[in-house]
């Protein structure tokens, strides 16, 4: 596991960035955290780092985004819909096992849904420190060694 801790939006954005460059067609990044823990902001660096034209917002009217890059990317966010049955329904599964990386946002509400191999990433609030987050990283070894490298030399 990777524990760090950002102080800013843009300190999360460029944590987002250096992940990006690691995810695969096979990738799926499990966000955990609560309200404004910054899940959204660190999804938005990974779209930076992978050259996404659109704009990075969580699904409102749709429950899946899509954003067009090499690899196709969903960002799914499961604030309000939180029933596992209707998830199923969706097709969940098929942004899980498809070729595309798949983001998802209150990733614990669907926690039995979420394949063993997902980048697992819990973020919260530091108290009495505004713009600080904890961030808790778990991914499959080789992803975490490397990424720890791109941490460290930047
Ligand atoms: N270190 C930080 N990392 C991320 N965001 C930060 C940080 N410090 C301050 N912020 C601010 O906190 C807010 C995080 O919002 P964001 O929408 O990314 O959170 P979220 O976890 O997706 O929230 P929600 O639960 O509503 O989906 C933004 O306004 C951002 O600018
Ligand atoms: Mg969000």
């Amino acid at each position: 596991m990777i524990v760090l801790e950002t102080c800013s939006a843009n300190e999360t954005e460029e944590l987002g960035e250096k992940l990006s460059a690691l995810l695969t067609k096979e990738s799926v990044v499990a966000f955990i955290g609560d309200l404004a823990t910054g899940k959204t902001t660190m999804i938005r660096g990974i779209c930076r780092g992978l050259e996404i034209q659109q704009q990075v917002e969580s699904p409102t009217y749709t429950l899946v985004n899509e954003y067009d890059g090499d690899i196709p990317i969903y960002h799914i966010d499961c604030y309000r819909e939180d029933r596992i049955e209707e998830w199923i329904e969706l097709g969940i599964n098929d942004y899980f096992y498809g070729d595309g990386i798949t983001l998802v946002e209150w990733a614990d509400t669907i926690e039995e849904l979420i394949p063993d191999t997902a980048i697992r990433i819990r973020m919260n609030h530091r108290i009495d420190r505004n713009n600080c987050r904890g961030i808790h990283i778990q991914a499959p070894p080789e992803i975490e060694r490397q990424l720890e490298q791109r941490i460290k030399i930047s």
